[in-house]
């Protein structure tokens, strides 16, 4: 494929930039949350929802990050400057900056839990517990020990170490090889799923609808699900499509992304739902399922100990790919507007992300107790802000500058690549980016600051 100009760097292949933006997408979102919210809103018909929602505006929102990304081949922040000189939309690539921060802190904690379970898994540390030793079990290690830490270290070196080797040699070649990996393991634990007794149960509740549980909270958590899955609202996908070729079809590649997102979101409840049924457990368990419910799930299935390890492996791994995507958005802004080399961004970013995700892990801790917000703790207002402000905000914003400021046909130049590809759909994309996608974000947002109430 073509170089973009300059020295830049950019993905080497068209498996590459699926995989890196995939990578993005595929996450705890997909495998933690995606289950449980599912689970406490009725199953099938909030997938229903979900999915009309990734098709109506998941991907116009994610079309439209790339249309920014790639025409302006900067971060967020650049990209804005460089797109609309001396206005302020520059303050849209600031915030997203700003919600990578937050966002990574507190999503590097939960990442560094996968890894406390990877190794609890291994030696053997489940079986003999039922589920009030397990719920124990997981609030003494939140906030008592001293571990969360360590393992959020770990994490975010381990992220740190992949982002300092670049675009191509640290993000591609990593998620070329995880996200295979990660789907094998997927595959296999949903045979190892369907195969107990009782599974159709679960499959039943993932995929037969009951419209009577859809109210408007569930409408409201799909479509907030559906930004958070998708990675989009603060300008990951911006900057993962300043590395896109100018050969890639922007419109393709937003498909398979979506595609393979909503699908490893669908493997995780066919994973997990038919085993939650099959030992007669509450599907409706909410953020404790994959590190209370699970745990105990497994001990009782035969092999369950060799599918522990497997399941937070698997947890490991989407996050890993997620974490990645979220500290090059500070990389990019650290080393192209602080004129910073790579290697000195990759380690200033994470060291001050560091500090945030310091408080964000220690949250629980009775030394960080009392440090509250609203009533929430420190993991729960860097989640809250994050997922309920920053991104529907930056949404709306991203949206409507490629809807009504860069303009149709700059963004179509661009989606075409320059005339080469089709561009019927181009009309639609419009429509459901300059009315369908902005009303939807301002009703998620003041839904979520609380000023509206349906
Ligand atoms: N999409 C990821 C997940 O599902 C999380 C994530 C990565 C994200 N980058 C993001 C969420 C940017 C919002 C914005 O786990």
């Amino acid at each position: 494929m073509e170089k973009p100009q300059g020295n830049r760097e950019s993905f080497a292949t068209k498996f590459g930039v699926i995989a890196a933006t995939a990578g993005s997408a595929v996450g705890l979102g997909n495998i933690w949350r995606f289950p449980y919210l599912t689970g406490e809103y009725g199953g099938a018909a909030f997938l229903v929802v979900y999915l009309v929602f990734v098709v109506a505006i998941g991907i116009p929102v994610m079309l439209s990050e790339f249309v920014i990304g790639r025409s302006a081949q900067l971060n967020p922040y650049g990209a804005f400057k460089k797109l609309a000189p001396r206005k302020p939309w520059y303050l849209v690539g600031l915030m997203g900056v700003a919600a990578a921060f937050m966002i990574l802190a507190f999503y590097t904690t939960v990442a560094g839990w996968t890894l406390e379970y990877i190794y609890q898994a291994v030696i053997g540390g489940f079986p003999g517990k039922d589920g009030v030793q397990l719920g124990e079990m997981f609030s003494h290690f939140r906030d008592h020990s001293w571990r969360p830490l360590l393992w959020f270290f770990l994490f975010m070196g381990m992220t740190a170490g992949i982002i300092v080797f670049g675009v191509k040699k640290g993000i591609e070649k990593s998620t070329v090889i995880m996200m295979p990996l990660l789907f094998l393991i997927l595959v296999v634990l949903c045979i190892r799923s369907l195969t107990l007794p009782g599974s159709l149960e679960g499959i039943r509740f993932l995929f037969q609808p009951d419209f009577s549980k859809i109210d408007s909270s569930a409408i409201l958590a799909a479509l907030g699900q559906v930004f958070f899955s998708m990675s989009i609202g603060m300008g990951t996908l911006i900057t993962y499509a300043s590395y896109f070729p100018k050969s890639d079809n922007l419109l393709g590649t937003s498909f398979s992304v979506a595609f393979t997102d909503t699908l490893v979101a669908i493997l995780a409840g066919v994973a997990i739902f038919p085993a939650v049924f099959s030992f007669h457990i509450e599907p409706g368990y909410g953020p404790g399922l994959v590190f209370v419910t699970l745990p105990g799930i497994f001990q009782q299935m035969p092999g369950g100990s060799f599918f522990a390890v497997l399941f937070f492996l698997l947890l490991a791994l989407a996050a890993l790919t997620s974490t990645i995507s979220v500290l090059e958005v500070i990389v990019a802004f650290f080393s192209e507007e602080l004129k910073m080399t790579r290697k000195a961004a990759t380690w200033t970013a994470a060291g001050t992300v560091s500090i945030l995700g310091l408080m964000s892990t220690l949250a629980w801790n009775p030394m960080m107790k009392g440090v509250t917000l609203f009533g929430k703790n420190v993991f729960e207002v860097l989640d809250f802000t994050s997922a309920n402000i920053l991104l529907p905000m930056g949404g709306f914003f991203i949206v409507l500058f490629v809807a009504w400021f860069f303009g149709r046909q700059k963004a179509a130049s661009e989606l075409s690549n320059e005339g080469t590809l089709k561009t019927g759909y181009i009309p639609f994309y419009m429509f459901l980016i300059r009315y369908i996608a902005p009303v939807a974000l301002a009703i998620i947002f003041l839904n979520g600051i609380g000023l509206l109430r349906f």
